[in-house]
């Protein structure tokens, strides 16, 4: 009987999700979202789990994020895997996030190449360690063809840096010519990492902290911002429906009337 009543609950719930999924305005969806995925730890703390059980299931929120993005013909998603702070961390944390890309591919890279998902990275590749750098090359020329959903890594990823080093570009490709007259915001946005895809429409952030840390502080100047107190790997298809609803009912006038 309880077997038979979940069913028929999990239906409801599913074919709930389903008709919210139609009901998105599909030409209005932001392009471009980007998630700051936090409360890996608050989560793990709360089973009194080790935090590194948080970050395996919020590697899987991130497949299941991914599908739904692309159900809903988003252009780029945007997760912030790693910051250039995150080196910070106990070495066993970070040699375990280091880990997840690895894992994350290994199983979901089929799918996202028979789905067209392209797999993109942004971040300081240089510090990362060989295993996760080849994962995520991998995953990149795998996909390269592809033409439907950017499914970004920002992986060792720090904002400030990342400007610097592009005014850093910019002063020696001045000095040597190759860039001549006045600098325009194009031109200064094509220097980032970013310099390829257009800037978030939608940040939305997890677990009720209400900051950027250092991520894209360029690229968010004119886009939504969308808070919840939901941990990270609590994170549900339903949570980015309801961002992508709240965000369909904004108005958008990048410094107009
Ligand atoms: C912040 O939560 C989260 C991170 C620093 C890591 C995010 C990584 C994942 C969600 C997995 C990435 C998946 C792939 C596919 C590479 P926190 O640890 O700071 O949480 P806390 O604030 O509760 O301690």
């Amino acid at each position: 009987m309880y077997s038979l009543w979940k069913r028929l609950f999990n239906k409801d719930a599913s074919s709930d999700l389903n008709k919210r999924i139609q009901d998105i305005k599909k030409n209005a969806v932001p392009f471009h979202i980007a998630i700051i995925m936090d409360g890996n730890g608050r989560w793990a703390k709360k089973r009194a789990l080790p935090r590194v059980a948080g970050h395996h299931e919020g590697m899987k929120v991130v497949r299941r994020i991914t599908r739904l993005a692309n159900k809903l013909g988003i252009g780029t998603l945007t997760v912030y895997a790693f910051s250039t702070e995150n080196w910070k961390r106990p070495k066993s944390e970070v040699e375990f996030l280091m880990k997840l890309p690895e894992e994350f591919l290994g199983s979901f890279l089929p799918e996202l190449v028979s789905e067209n998902v392209k797999v993109e990275m942004i971040g300081d590749k240089s510090y990362l360690p060989p295993h996760t750098i080849r994962a995520v090359e991998t995953a990149m020329e795998k996909t390269k063809h592809n033409t439907g959903l950017i499914l970004n890594f920002a992986l060792n990823y720090g904002s400030r840096s990342e400007i610097l080093g592009a005014v850093k570009k910019i002063i020696d490709d001045k000095k040597s010519g190759l860039l001549n007259g006045d600098i325009t915001e194009e031109d200064f946005s094509s220097y980032l990492m970013t310099g390829n895809l257009q800037d978030p429409d939608l940040l939305i952030r997890t677990s009720g902290e209400i900051r950027l840390s250092n991520f894209m502080l360029w690229q968010l100047a004119y886009s939504e911002f969308w808070f919840t107190d939901v941990l990270w790997p609590d994170f549900k298809e339903e949570d980015l429906l309801e961002a992508v609803e709240v965000y369909q009912k904004r108005s958008r006038r990048f410094g107009g009337v």
